[in-house]
């Protein structure tokens, strides 16, 4: 594969260092040092002036801007409205001035540049010597408070004395990039609070902080509320300086700006009562919890261990089910690249990680597509269809995908939809969610699909027609094997869970048409699934294989993200493929499928797949292990845990690939823990890459902790609660707080 690491970062297993500044990496290191609590998220910019290349991005999670998505003519069913999260205010607002000079990593000489991200506790931190004080700068947002976000910057004498200046605040200027604008309206702004609005969603933040040293004055600019301390410093003397900044977003327009001013002015004194040290302890109990019950250890590879650590922290500070109204945006809140999006990634990709660590996050991820239905139903309506039709990427459900090609045709999206609801009640069995929600969402993306399909007038066969899969180089084409499949498994699972809901509850069955369900059932027969018996290959689409063959390897790793060197349609002319399509159906199915068909298929798509997606290398490198290629599964998983941390896509400063992070934790636990999750019971497969001594995962299982952990060639399994089923190779065992060994 066409990757080459870029190697900036320090190695250890629990902290990203960076030893010494390089300006050209500024942006990458921002995206890196992020913080975040699934509410609000900080990208890792100074605290200080930086007058370097820099996106001093903060965002809320779901605060958005829309905009109008123009076309030269008015083509019914193409959005025509683009929702994107908005760069909100730099709450870390600072300016330092030492000797009357403004401290500027740009500008300045300074030494000893230390920076570190500390996964265990969530804490960033920076040091450097200047003008013989030493600068060291800590920052965490809360976990446990989420409106909580604390700077303390210690400064030391190294033979310095006199006053240093800090001029400190919350600052609503900054340009969003992508739109080269701001879209603040200041409403308020007097004595240390400030509260402003966005101009045309009518959403709003308000900011007030407080800090250990009393001001010398508040007072305001524009768009900014700012405080100036004067602290002096003694030869030898160390100060410290700790500021706690309480961040307010309110996004419901029917509350009265008085209102909620006077409500945020309320909580925030009841915040501003609470120290630093003491959020700071509060903050770091949770990342103990949240490593106590799911870190992944890998003996004898530091830069993995590294690697998925950083996916793991990055999965929570984006998302941990506090709140039902959000999701997790590809890039999470740390760029404004894919603006806040939600994709179907939430429910292939980030769904498993969630189930077996917080189902209630879980729950939530569906329950945001269940609280967005009216949007989907809408807009089947305009697709010319019936049921729910699901956005390709969204904010507030509705399409915000500018480009028709992916919006329009990317229909796999909506099976998604339904493949969570199968998947998180086949491992959690929550019949409540089922019966309350789920049955809705299975049964309103049965009547889309039953409605977007149609017959082959040649053989009578049903199909998906004019979609595009997964696999984003094929527009337009028919029969998509993944989607065809995913619908057809989907259209039979509604039919079973009618079925169980007629014996268990029938007041609760969605309302269905006379008809349809065996509609459903003819149409799940008919499906088509074009497969070729003797390669055992199952076609991508109708007429993939006669596609020009291209060579994947001879394509320089310069020469990407490949949309910006080759002409749009060429890439739709050959068969090279984006991600997984078929591996990934083989994948979700797994007991569907024989090792023979799965060895077939990968082999024959390995060697097409560009892996232009970052969602794309982790998947090969879970079939690669079941296939037992174990060359290429452990060659496959380093991008996957080390995408951001080694620059792979060269895309990192624009943030982080939050979803694929999920990604990675799924190649360790069904990579090379083989875990399977699509039967009524788990099922594993451990192996252990030649490069590593041994490794451990944690998952949360049916509410007990079930640890594995390989060694040599033994695999222990231990659930710390009564015992349950599990298979383990080809056999089922009870495990239980007594462990099960078997060899590997
Ligand atoms: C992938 C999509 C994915 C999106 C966000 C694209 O590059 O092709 O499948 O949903 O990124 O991660």
């Amino acid at each position: 594969m066409a990757k080459e690491a870029v190697k900036y970062f320090g190695v250890d297993p629990w902290k990203i260092t960076e030893t010494g500044f390089e300006s050209k990496y500024s942006r990458v290191s921002e995206s890196i040092f992020s913080l975040g609590n699934e509410y609000m998220g900080t990208r890792g910019f100074f605290d200080e002036v930086y007058s370097g290349d820099s996106l001093k991005g903060n965002y809320f999670n779901g605060v958005w801007e829309d905009k109008p998505i123009t076309y030269f003519e008015h083509f019914k069913g193409l959005s025509e409205r683009c929702c994107f999260m908005i760069n909100a205010h730099n709450w870390i607002y600072t300016r330092i001035f030492v000797d009357g000079e403004e401290l500027d990593l740009a500008k300045c000489e300074v030494s000893d540049f230390y920076r570190e991200l500390d996964m265990k506790k969530g804490i960033v931190t920076r040091k450097f010597s200047w003008k013989n004080v030493e600068f060291t700068f800590e920052r965490f947002i809360s976990m446990t408070e989420r409106c909580v976000a604390a700077q303390k910057i210690t400064l030391k004498s190294l033979g310095f004395k006199g006053d240093i200046k800090i001029i400190a605040g919350s600052d609503f200027t900054p340009i969003h990039e992508e739109e080269n604008r701001n879209f603040w309206n200041e409403i308020y702004n007097e004595n240390g609070a400030i509260m402003c609005k966005t101009q045309s969603s009518g959403q709003r933040v308000y900011c007030e902080f407080g800090a250990n040293i009393k001001a010398d004055r508040y007072f305001a600019e524009e768009k900014k509320c700012l405080a100036e301390y004067n602290i002096s410093l003694c030869e030898g003397e160390q100060k410290i300086f700790e500021r706690i900044s309480i961040n307010i977003a309110e996004k419901d327009t029917s509350i009265s700006d008085e209102k909620f001013i006077a409500d945020s002015k309320e909580k925030t004194e009841k915040l501003l009562a609470t120290d630093y040290d003491t959020y700071r302890e509060a903050h770091i109990g949770f990342w103990a919890d949240v490593w106590n019950k799911l870190d992944i250890v890998i003996e004898g590879d530091e830069e993995n261990q590294q690697g998925v650590r950083f996916c793991i922290f990055n999965l929570h500070q984006t998302y941990h089910g506090e709140d039902g109204s959000l999701n997790v945006g590809a890039k999470g809140l740390t760029g404004e690249k894919y603006s806040g999006w939600t994709f179907w990634d939430s429910e292939t990709y980030c769904l498993p990680f969630y189930m077996f660590n917080n189902p209630q996050a879980a729950k939530n991820l569906i329950m945001y597509r269940y609280n967005t239905l009216a949007q989907a139903l809408e807009r089947a309506k305009e697709q010319d269809t019936k049921g729910a039709c699901y956005p390709m990427v969204t904010i507030d459900g509705t399409e915000s995908c500018g480009v028709w090609q992916h919006g329009n045709l990317e229909i796999h999206v909506t099976a998604a939809i339904a493949y969570a609801v199968w998947h998180y009640v086949t491992n959690l069995k929550d019949k409540d969610f089922l019966y309350n929600y789920g049955a809705r969402l299975l049964v309103e993306t049965s009547r889309y699909f039953a409605s977007r399909g149609g017959f082959s007038p040649k053989n009578g066969d049903f199909g998906l027609y004019g979609v595009m899969g997964p696999d984003e180089f094929h527009m337009m084409v028919n029969n998509n094997a993944y989607t065809n499949y995913m619908v057809k498994k989907m259209f039979l699972y509604t039919l079973d869970v009618i079925e169980e809901m007629k014996k268990e509850c029938p007041e609760l069955i969605p309302e269905i048409e006379s008809g349809e369900l065996e509609d459903w059932k003819y149409k799940a027969d008919k499906m088509r699934i074009p497969y070729d018996e003797e390669t055992k290959l199952f076609e991508q689409h109708d007429g993939y294989f006669d596609l020009p063959h291209i060579d994947v390897n001879t394509i320089s790793p310069d020469r990407v993200p490949i949309y910006r060197y080759w002409a749009y349609d060429s890439i739709f002319r050959v068969n090279m493929l984006k991600q997984p399509d078929v591996v990934l159906m083989l994948f979700f199915f797994s007991n569907d499928f024989t090792i023979e068909q799965k060895k077939a298929n990968y082999d024959y798509y390995e060697a097409r797949c560009f892996h232009e997606s970052s969602l794309s290398p982790s998947i090969h490198s879970i079939m690669a292990n079941e296939i037992g290629n174990f060359e290429q599964a452990y060659e496959y998983a380093k991008y996957a845990s080390r995408i951001d941390l080694d620059d792979y896509n060269r895309n990192t400063h624009q943030g982080l690939h939050i979803t694929s992070a999920a990604a990675a934790w799924m190649n360790i636990v069904y990579g090379f823990g083989g875990m399977r999750s699509d039967d009524e019971i788990l099922s594993f497969k451990p192996s252990l890459p030649k490069q590593w001594k041994g490794y451990s995962f944690k998952i949360l299982y049916r509410g007990k902790i079930l640890t594995v952990a390989i060694k040599g060639n033994e695999a222990t399994f231990t659930l710390d609660g009564e015992a349950e089923p599990i298979r383990i190779f080809n056999n089922i065992y009870n495990v239980g707080k007594e462990g099960v060994k078997v060899e590997i």
